[in-house]
């Protein structure tokens, strides 16, 4: 037997359902706050992910879906939206004044080849969510307001934290990373993955998944925010407790994509079930990244979901998704004269949007009730020899077990005011 590729998922029935509900749901919460869809290729070129993303992080070392394409070109599946996103925009020329500001979302499938576990998967979908050409406290203030919007609307308050720091930026920024990559020398129980980043790029160190105990006593961050960020973090920060989202501060939080370059924050489910994947969501601002792939300076923020990890958190939660609405009517006919007829009155139904299902294998009496069984449509119309005689029939209806005798000519009527 063919299976799927390790890291992947088939969905039907329930598991599609509640996908589609949340999909729905969050589109419907993106445009109350006046976000526009974009769609960009599944494929990029290699370098756009290496001169963003960056050639130190785990993403771009070792998890994407590289090939060479016939002609000799570089390519990865995608493993995240926002560099896409900002390629898009510069080649599209979508930066110009008139556009901005820009609120973009995109939904669909990354790709990273991880070690798969509950919530983390090769093929996953996230909901990404990028404004560009602003920047002040209370745009990132507003984009936590979203967030907080999703948790709401989710019933997902008492089981989630917001944990939030801010990225050192310029001068700041030199000198906390040479006295990081001082105290980081000091240490001889780094991994092999760490020893390569202290060299290179020591603010990945912070990202080591291997054992985060060990860098309790680094120099914080914090320590060397200047003046001017104090002020505008301590700001941001009392907005966070205006907006009543739980909320911490992780000093050592640094995400594992290099082109943040101030505020980022993850969103956190706090119960067991999910394992060690517990990010719902995670982002932050980039402002340099337009710029270092030759765009315009232009400020940025946003943030991407994991649709596939948010599904495990409501499924382990028993939210009661919506079920999806059964037939209103099944139709059997017994006779070739009836199956044609019945033709008519289905294509009438379905033009004025009544779900409606029909059995016509012709196989009798019998086979009718057990179809309607599985159907479980609300309405049983069984068409006969009698029937399309008297030009009447007999609407069963399902649920309450009563009978309804109808001229064959009242039926779309009898169903479209049930409907109303
Ligand atoms: P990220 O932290 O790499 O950020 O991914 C965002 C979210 O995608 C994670 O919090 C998680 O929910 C989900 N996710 C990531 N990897 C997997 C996986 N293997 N299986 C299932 N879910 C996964 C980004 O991708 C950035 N582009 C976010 C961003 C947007 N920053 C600014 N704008």
């Amino acid at each position: 037997m063919i299976k799927r590729p390790r890291g992947t998922r088939d969905f039907f029935k329930d598991d599609l359902t509640h996908y589609q509900f949340l999909e729905d749901t969050l589109k419907k919460i993106l445009l109350d706050f006046n976000f526009q869809e974009i769609r960009t290729p599944l494929l990029e070129n290699e370098e756009l992910f290496c001169r963003s993303v960056g050639t130190d992080t785990d993403v771009v070392r070792k998890e994407m879906y590289q090939f060479i394409d016939k002609k000799g070109r570089k390519l990865v599946l995608r493993p995240e939206g926002t560099a896409a996103i900002v390629r898009a925009i510069i080649e599209n020329k979508w930066y110009l004044p008139e556009n901005l500001p820009l609120k973009l979302y995109y939904l669909g499938p990354m790709f990273r080849y991880e070690r798969p576990q509950v919530g983390r998967y090769r093929q996953f979908d996230q909901l990404g969510v990028e404004i560009y050409g602003e920047e002040n406290i209370y745009q990132n203030l507003e984009l936590i307001t979203l967030i907080k919007r999703i948790v709401d609307v989710f019933d997902l308050m008492n089981f989630v934290q917001l944990e939030v720091n801010f990225l050192v930026n310029g001068k700041q920024r030199q000198d906390y990373l040479n006295v990081l990559s001082k105290e980081l020398a000091k240490k001889c129980n780094l991994c092999e993955d760490c020893n390569r980043r202290m060299k290179e790029n020591p603010l990945r160190v912070l990202d080591c998944k291997v054992d985060q105990s060990q860098f309790a006593d680094l120099p914080l961050m914090s320590e060397f925010f200047s003046l001017e960020e104090k002020g505008e973090w301590n700001q941001f920060l009392k907005g966070l407790d205006e907006i009543e989202i739980p909320w911490k501060w992780n000093p050592n939080l640094v995400r594992g994509l290099d082109y943040y370059t101030g505020l980022v924050f993850e969103l956190k489910f706090l119960q067991q079930t999910l394992g060690s994947q517990t990010t719902l969501l995670a982002g932050g601002r980039y402002n340099e990244l337009m710029k270092n792939l030759e765009g315009p300076q232009l400020p940025a923020i946003g943030f991407a979901l994991g649709l596939d990890r948010f599904l495990l958190v409501l499924e382990s939660l028993n939210y009661s998704f919506p079920r999806p609405k059964n037939p209103v009517l099944l139709t059997v006919p017994l006779t070739d004269k009836a199956a044609l007829w019945n033709l008519n009155l289905l294509q009438d139904l379905r033009n004025n949007h009544l779900k409606v299902e029909t059995d016509m294998t012709l196989k009798g009496l019998k086979h009718a009730f057990k179809v309607a069984q599985k159907t479980k449509a609300h309405y049983l119309l069984i068409l006969g020899d009698k029937e399309m005689k008297d030009h009447q029939g007999q609407l069963k209806n399902q649920i309450s077990g009563e009978t309804i005798i109808l001229p064959l000519t009242e039926i779309k009527q009898f169903l479209m005011n049930i409907k109303e």
